[in-house]
């Protein structure tokens, strides 16, 4: 089935095929077509250009978005989002004074998400994530990576993976799934965790790896958390099962987790909201994308990634949601992308870039996604009526997605 989309205000993000990335000075420029049409047959684009130019073609649809823009759906390479129940009471802690590191150091935080997963059957689980993965569809994220650890034992992970496939299997959303066995020291290890670091590599692993349950494999590097040695032992072992690590690192420390990311070669580097000199030269000549989370800063009140510096020294950026009951309970990509125009200075087609290209990058789907590409998945949000598309930020909390298209279908 072919379906025509004419008279699009401004198609915006049209790439040609091979472009992986961009990053520096390129951030800045969003190559758009004004006055426009699509071309989508069945799940793929197949032509796109200028309105003057519209070849004669005989589509089975058309549909005309006269005063309404399109552009390629969200890339949100990092999330959390198959967790069990909610963390309002911590939510409520914090507000009266306690912050993230404390609520976590008296048992709450990831340890408390781990003992609500426990006591939630796979069913349950499933039935939970399965709401937010529509929400997310329908605020127009088309791709989406999603990590286990909050499981912190071999039927935890598993019962979470199996999860993830099961959304994979039932969803037309690309979905990438990584595993993050290291998300926090279960308390039953405190006085032995080579002990767990050993169940994660002797016994997860081979689990996931025998049932192919995930993608990537992630660890949180932080103080508190798991150390740089302890990070580099893990993604090594994820390497050997075929899994690239992307990794979460920089949140509250720089304690030289970028660079064992780098020497690993990390597809991404997470978080980043503390970075030094040396974690930028670490990522100059790296194939490693840097990804910072707004959300997380805004909902924690700590600092925002410093994205003009990681820009300015040449570095690719993305944007991603870190959608999580703790840190960041909301999965609005149009949030991310108006909070990190707002708070970190990005400008609109930087922002854009991060969050549909550069994203991609960081789930390696950008042959598939992240761009208007002949080729491409048809993956696309139509936008109400807007003046431009600086106004996606610019109204931010206001609801500017008329509707959405994952390979090719009406989402909403
Ligand atoms: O990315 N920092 C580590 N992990 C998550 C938060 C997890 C949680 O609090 O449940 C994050 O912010
Ligand atoms: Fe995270």
């Amino acid at each position: 089935m072919t379906t025509l989309f004419t008279n699009i205000k401004e198609l915006i993000q049209i790439r040609e095929a091979g472009i992986t990335k961009v990053s520096g000075s390129e951030m800045a420029v969003l190559p758009t077509i004004q006055n426009s049409f699509l071309v989508i047959e069945n799940d793929l684009i197949i032509d796109f250009g200028a309105m003057d130019d519209l070849p004669e073609i005989n589509p089975d649809n058309i549909v005309d978005v006269s005063g309404k823009m399109i552009l390629p759906t969200w890339c949100d390479s990092h999330t959390h989002l198959v967790y069990a129940g909610n963390r309002i009471q911590e939510f409520v802690d914090r507000i009266n004074g306690l912050s993230y590191e404390q609520i976590a150091q008296r048992g709450g935080g990831i340890l408390n998400s781990a003992s609500k997963l426990k006591q939630t059957s796979e069913d349950d689980l499933y039935e939970q994530a399965k709401e937010r993965l529509e929400e997310i569809m329908r605020l127009g994220t088309g791709a989406v990576e999603i990590k286990s650890g909050y499981g912190l034992t071999v039927d935890g992970e598993l019962k979470m993976l199996r999860v993830i496939q099961r959304l994979k299997t039932a969803y037309s959303i690309a979905i990438k799934a990584t595993f993050l066995g290291a998300h926090a020291l279960p308390a039953i290890y405190k006085n032995s965790r080579e002990e767990y670091i050993e169940l994660i590599i002797n016994e997860m692993l081979p689990a996931i790896a025998k049932e192919e349950l995930a993608d990537f494999i992630d660890v949180f590097c932080e103080t508190g958390y798991f150390t740089v040695s302890e990070t580099e032992q893990i993604m090594q072992a994820g390497i050997s099962f075929g899994l690239q690590p992307k990794i979460h690192v920089n949140q509250f420390t720089a304690i030289g987790g970028i660079q064992a990311g780098v020497n690993n070669n990390a597809l991404s580097v997470d978080h980043l909201e503390v970075l030094t000199p040396a974690d930028i030269e670490a990522l100059v000549k790296s194939q490693t994308m840097p990804v910072a989370l707004p959300s997380c800063s805004y909902y924690l009140s700590i600092p925002y990634t410093p994205a003009r510096e990681i820009i300015n020294a040449g570095l690719p950026l993305a944007l991603a949601s870190d959608h999580n009951p703790g840190s960041t309970p909301s999965g609005n990509m149009n949030f991310v992308v108006a909070t990190a125009c707002i708070k970190m200075k990005m400008t609109p087609e930087e922002a854009i870039n991060a969050a549909t290209i550069n994203g991609a990058y960081a789930m390696n789907l950008s042959n598939t996604h992240g761009s208007i590409t002949i080729g491409k998945k048809a993956n696309f949000i139509i936008t109400k009526s807007i003046a431009s598309y600086a106004q996606l930020p610019y109204s931010f909390g206001t609801n500017l997605i008329d509707s959405v298209f994952i390979e090719g279908k009406l989402i909403s």
